[in-house]
């Protein structure tokens, strides 16, 4: 596909800015700063402009197009009302910098949104204000520190980390300065207690986990898991991904963590993909509250405020007050669902889950035994080994039907493996028609592999060097010549 700048044809136009006698301003720019030439903007028609962004928005693949089973990233359905919602001027057109007194309706609806996202998380008090689950983590970290810092307890130096863990939560506790230690899962997948307590001293200052964890499945003894983090004076950290598959079931705050983070962007409503807008707000018990970051939104006679006066708190972690737009989303996907939609959500994300898990254990192994949660991990390794075809083939295979392809290769403990996660808004039909595809997929690979090697035969752009693509982006367009 052409880019704009290469469709541009001098003289045409699509647009005329009015010249409306603005009065010059004297600005005063340092010169290297000021631009010596025009900007060289495209010359193109309107119905050229329209063209080429609405023929490039039908290359993108969302959930609103098909199927989206990606694992661990929960690429639910989210209904309309939400964006219309969000998208209303009184909330899309205020600004932080106005005065507080006339911005009281953004400042409720994050103040009771906190009281909900308490309720349902089962913590005390809680942040709206970090942007993304990563963000979340850092802010829990730094809280997780500062507590223990506030007792005296200097020698709180690790965090410990399941193998199964998501990449970001060792990344997170590495920032905020702990060393990390990773511990190995048990062969059922879940924490084994020996190698947990084998790790546990009076140097860890907190444990991270997911509850149901990376690998789809419940972590059974969470209420022992929490006495023995208790007993060591650590603190126990929820990674709250996965929230999707126990939502008005059960609580991380009932399970005995100290502090979680929530991906709303998962969980609650708002597209996600290719890295925001998102939303991470950290919830914490009692004992913690004081040192969440600032400014906190409080009610006093009616009126909400502002609080920047915190004086344990660990500061500011971003400008402003958080990603309202997908603050307003939450709120109205909450309102919208109330208490039975949002556990009926967690009911069929399950349902979904286990259904499917079913069906695609005919295909392939799934990684570990019985019940899953929201997700499952299955493995092709027996078919890589019969055939050479890798779980990447399949991969991309499965994009020439028009399904996007599940998570791959995580987590790392299970090779070949796909991480499926069907979420609660798909029909019994969507999970057949994957399913059998997916053993369509497999007869291929078995019939003629190279078919399989060779997919995707039908995107705009065949194989990509995936690690080229990531880490050297082209992002600007090179005019000829320079
Ligand atoms: C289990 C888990 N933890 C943490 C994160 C990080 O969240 P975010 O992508 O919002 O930073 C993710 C994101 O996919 C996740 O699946």
């Amino acid at each position: 596909m052409t880019t704009i700048f290469e469709m541009s044809k001098k003289g045409r136009i699509a647009f005329k800015i009015p010249n409306n006698n603005i009065k010059d301003y004297e600005f005063d720019f340092p010169e290297h700063l000021l631009r010596k030439t025009s900007p060289r903007l495209p010359q193109v028609s309107e119905l050229d402009v329209v063209r080429h962004y609405t023929n490039l928005a039908a290359k993108n693949y969302s959930v609103d197009v098909g199927f989206y089973p990606l694992g661990s990233c929960t690429m639910k359905y989210n209904p309309k009302i939400n964006e219309k919602i969000a998208n209303d001027e009184h909330f899309s057109m205020i600004h932080p910098f106005q005065p507080m007194e006339t911005a009281q309706g953004a400042l409720q609806l994050m103040y009771e949104l906190k009281e909900m996202l308490c309720e349902i998380s089962g913590m005390d008090d809680m942040t709206l204000v970090p942007s993304a689950g990563a963000h979340g983590e850092l802010t829990g970290m730094l809280i997780a520190r500062a507590y223990h810092l506030s007792r005296g307890d200097t020698k709180r130096k690790k965090a410990i980390v399941p193998d199964s863990a998501h990449g970001t939560n060792p990344a997170s506790a590495r920032m905020a300065g702990f060393e990390v230690i990773e511990i190995k899962s048990g062969p059922d997948g879940r924490v084994d207690l020996n190698e947990l307590k084998k790790h546990l001293d009076e140097e860890v200052a907190v444990l991270l986990l997911t509850n149901p964890n990376t690998l789809g499945l419940f972590e059974k003894d969470i209420i022992k898991i929490a006495e023995m983090v208790h007993e060591k004076g650590a603190l126990l950290y929820y990674d709250g991904a996965n929230l999707n598959a126990i939502l008005g079931r059960t609580r991380p705050g009932d399970m005995g963590f100290d502090i979680v983070h929530l991906n709303l962007h998962k969980t609650f409503s708002t597209p996600h993909g290719m890295g925001g807008p998102g939303s991470g707000p950290v919830g914490v018990k009692k004992h913690l509250s004081k040192f969440l970051p600032v400014p906190e939104i409080i009610k006093e006679n009616n009126t909400y405020k502002l609080n920047y006066s915190k004086p344990e708190s660990i500061g500011f972690i971003r400008s402003f007050f958080g990603n309202f737009s997908v603050l307003v989303r939450t709120y109205t996907y909450i309102k919208t669902m109330g208490k039975e939609g949002l556990k009926k959500v967690g009911q069929m994300a399950v349902l979904n889950a286990n259904y499917l898990r079913k069906k695609v254990s005919k295909i392939m192994d799934i990684a570990y035994p019985g019940l899953c949660m929201h997700e499952f991990v299955s493995t092709c390794e027996k078919l890589t080994k019969e055939t050479g075809v890798k779980a990447l083939d399949i991969a991309k295979r499965l994009l020439d039907y028009g399904i996007h392809a599940p998570t791959m290769y995580f987590p790392l403990i299970v090779h070949e493996d796909f991480m499926i996660e069907p979420t609660e808004t798909e029909s019994k039909d969507t999970l057949d028609e994957f399913a059998k595809i997916l053993g369509k997929i497999f007869e291929e690979a078995k019939q003629n592999p190279e078919l399989v090697k060779n997919a995707p035969y039908t995107t705009p752009i065949r194989r990509l060097d995936e690690a080229t693509a990531s880490r050297k982006p082209i992002v600007k367009f090179n005019f000829e010549g320079e």
